[in-house]
């Protein structure tokens, strides 16, 4: 009788999961939604008479019943990249002659797919089970969302034919709203009083970012596979079979994804959807184009964030018109002062504009822009609204006349001097606040100490009441002075003493990137800071050091130098560390057994994926190279190794194996 249940049990799920894959996978339903869910009910009923035969796996246990405290992190053992844009015909030919010189070859094609406005995914697959699902955070570490990725439905906990998928199977994707869900959401927030969500991509983005799952539950979020991290075997050699290898798996892949032969029809293939994206139920800002054969992709690698085999193309944004009401000035954290219109609210691509940088006093005289000017704006890379073009015609000449570019600073009244290149201008005030503030927002904000609480509210009064006038001060903030504070009880600033307390032991690269030095975003910190290992040690570095560095370009090392070189900053910067900064040792490398040496990988590994060899070889303080040359140290050679191997024995270099290669590095 037992064994029976199970069976039944066993069947039904087999049953709603094959009508998942039906569904999502082959966009192919055979039944009707209704009659989905009473097989779903009627599942829940037996193993609600049966809970002993519960596994987690069951399509009625992805909505966990109980709330997260919080998120865990999770180490990307591939790194999650970015891609490069382009927004052109003529930039994606550009993109197709870098491949052609690279490869040395007209022989390859292409895989042309949406981009898919959402946001990436890395789901971690063992034996076929959903382990842990991540976002891609910094690209190197993200957050632990399986409890809410559970409750997709479009992811299978468990993978179809999974005796024929690798025992490790990391699936990269992006996991969208679609619109209608998203129209519904709104609809909703508004009626309940509560604040919209901008886009898809946003709402996407919060409703994985919440921490009890049962509402991520009902926000009907989707999912298309596009890539793999980790894997313990190959899937297949292209990218496009892997897609294949992925959809038999039972995981959802984009239906629209199309093979191209040579850049002109991918350049087709990208026209044909700038209208037509309009009509799908998901936001797509543009379509990705990737180089299909993967000993090719690994012929090309990556530079320093994105690979060089992949781009992304953007459709142009869209515009709308509207009218200037005012043109203020703002001093940003480098002193720069940059225009800002303020507008006639007007919606733009899902959100209601107010305001659009200018940039520059260069940018704003040479539109012309005038108060009372009828504009028109648009998104650059989607987010930040920009003028364009000024329409003079309609300008009332009575009342209007040219924006006088400033002699002083706006803030603090200070002198004003224009850059070397002569386009920005600069409050060359060291004191003055506005700066001062700009510097410290930056510094709290997310990307870098991330104290949470001590917003730009806060910052400006602390500032106003001369109580912190340097990095280091936040770190001599007393709870007595904080609870002084406009609109500040016990409990806030005790919260502000715990988030300052809790930044002091920040990676280190986040308090590189946390001093706003020019020209260094995070990227730029993350690889000052695996380099160095040490704040000291950076800041004993000479310029030829930093020159040395291979991602890092001369503008950026004299940048990093100057500003470690000046007085006031190093004394900051001391007072920081005396006041209990402890920034965590950068990830060390692995060990330095590949030191020096450069490698070349060719075929298929048993063990590693090419992202992920790449990684190790890194790991170990090696390089690799897409071709074989007399400065390879070894080629590593897996199955099917192609031509390289004839090079390597013409120049004479040594060629290993798997095998030889884990011995080297253990
Ligand atoms: S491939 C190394 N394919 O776009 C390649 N990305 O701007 C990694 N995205 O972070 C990404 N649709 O979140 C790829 N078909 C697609 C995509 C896609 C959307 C997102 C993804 C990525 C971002 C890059």
């Amino acid at each position: 009788m037992k064994t029976k249940v199970k069976e039944q049990i066993e069947q039904l799920r087999a049953t709603l999961r094959r009508h998942d894959y039906l569904y999502y996978v082959l966009n192919r339903p055979e039944i009707s939604d209704q009659q989905y869910d009473t097989l779903f009910a009627e599942l829940k009923q037996f193993e609600a008479q049966h809970p002993e035969f519960i596994t987690a796996d069951s399509p009625t246990q992805r909505v966990s019943e109980r709330p997260i405290e919080g998120f865990a992190q999770v180490q990307h053992s591939v790194p999650m990249l970015s891609i490069d844009n382009t927004y052109s015909d003529q930039e994606l030919r550009e993109f197709d002659k870098r491949i052609r010189k690279g490869l040395e070859s007209d022989d390859f094609e292409y895989v042309v797919e949406l981009k898919i406005d959402g946001l990436a995914i890395s789901l971690h697959y063992e034996s076929g089970r959903l382990v842990t699902a991540a976002t891609r955070g910094d690209g190197r570490t993200g957050d632990d969302v399986t409890a809410n990725i559970r409750t997709i439905r479009a992811v299978p906990l468990e993978l179809m034919n999974s005796q024929s998928c690798p025992a490790v199977l990391e699936v990269r994707g992006e996991v969208y709203m679609p619109k209608k869900a998203f129209s519904e959401l709104n609809k909703a927030k508004i009626e309940a009083g509560e604040p919209e969500f901008a886009n898809p991509r946003n709402a996407a983005a919060g409703s994985l970012k919440l921490l009890d799952a049962r509402i991520t539950a009902t926000r009907k979020l989707s999912f298309f596979a596009y890539s793999l991290g980790k894997v313990s075997s190959p899937l297949a050699q292209t990218h496009w079979d892997s897609l294949e290898k992925l959809k038999a798996l039972g995981l959802p892949t984009n239906p629209y994804t199309a093979k191209a032969k040579d850049i002109e029809e991918v350049i087709r293939i990208c026209d044909s959807w700038a209208d037509k994206k309009d009509k799908l139920d998901y936001a797509v800002d543009g379509m990705v184009i990737k180089l299909n054969r993967y000993d090719q992709q690994d012929t090309l690698g990556m530079t320093g964030r994105s690979p060089r085999w992949c781009i992304a193309y953007k459709f142009p944004a869209e515009q709308a018109e509207t009218v200037v009401e005012s043109i203020e000035v703002q001093v940003g954290k480098t002193g720069t002062l940059t225009p800002v219109a303020n507008l006639k609210p007007v919606k733009l691509a899902g959100t209601t504009v107010k305001r659009a940088s200018l940039h520059n006093f260069d940018m704003l005289t040479k539109l012309d822009v005038r108060c009372g000017d009828t504009v028109m704006i648009e998104k650059a890379g989607e987010i930040i609204p920009q003028v364009v073009s000024v329409k003079h015609k309609q300008r009332n000449l009575f009342d209007s006349k040219p924006f006088s570019i400033p002699t002083s600073c706006p803030a603090c009244g200070g002198p004003v001097r224009k850059d070397d290149n002569g386009v920005f201008i600069r409050c060359i005030n060291t004191q003055c606040p506005a700066i001062l503030k700009e510097r410290l927002i930056y510094f709290v904000g997310k990307g870098q100490m991330d104290i949470d609480n001590l917003g730009p509210a806060l910052i400006e009064q602390l500032v106003d009441k001369k109580l912190v006038k340097t990095f280091a001060d936040i770190y001599r903030l007393t709870f007595g002075q904080l609870v002084q504070m406009d609109r500040m009880g016990d409990k806030s600033a005790a919260n502000v003493m715990e988030s300052i307390e809790h930044s002091k032991t920040r990676p280190l690269w986040r308090l590189i990137a946390s001093l706003g030095i020019r020209n260094i975003g995070g990227q730029t910190a993350q690889i000052l800071a695996e380099e160095f290992g040490s704040l000291e040690d950076l800041m004993n570095a000479d310029i030829e050091r930093l020159q040395a560095i291979e991602q890092i370009g001369p503008i950026v090392a004299q940048s990093v130098y100057d500003y470690l070189h000046d007085p006031e900053n190093i004394q900051v910067i001391r007072d920081m560390l005396d006041a209990g900064v402890q920034p965590a040792a950068a990830s060390k490398k692995a060990s330095n057994k590949l030191e020096d040496l450069t490698i070349v990988v060719t075929g298929t590994l048993k063990n590693y994926s090419r992202q992920s060899i790449e990684q190790t070889i890194k790991d170990h303080g090696g390089k690799t190279a897409g071709s074989v040359s007399k400065k390879t140290s070894f080629v590593l050679a897996g199955e099917n190794a192609g031509s390289k191997l004839d090079k390597a024995r013409q120049l004479g270099i040594e060629i290993i194996d798997e095998d030889e290669f884990q011995r080297r590095i253990q």
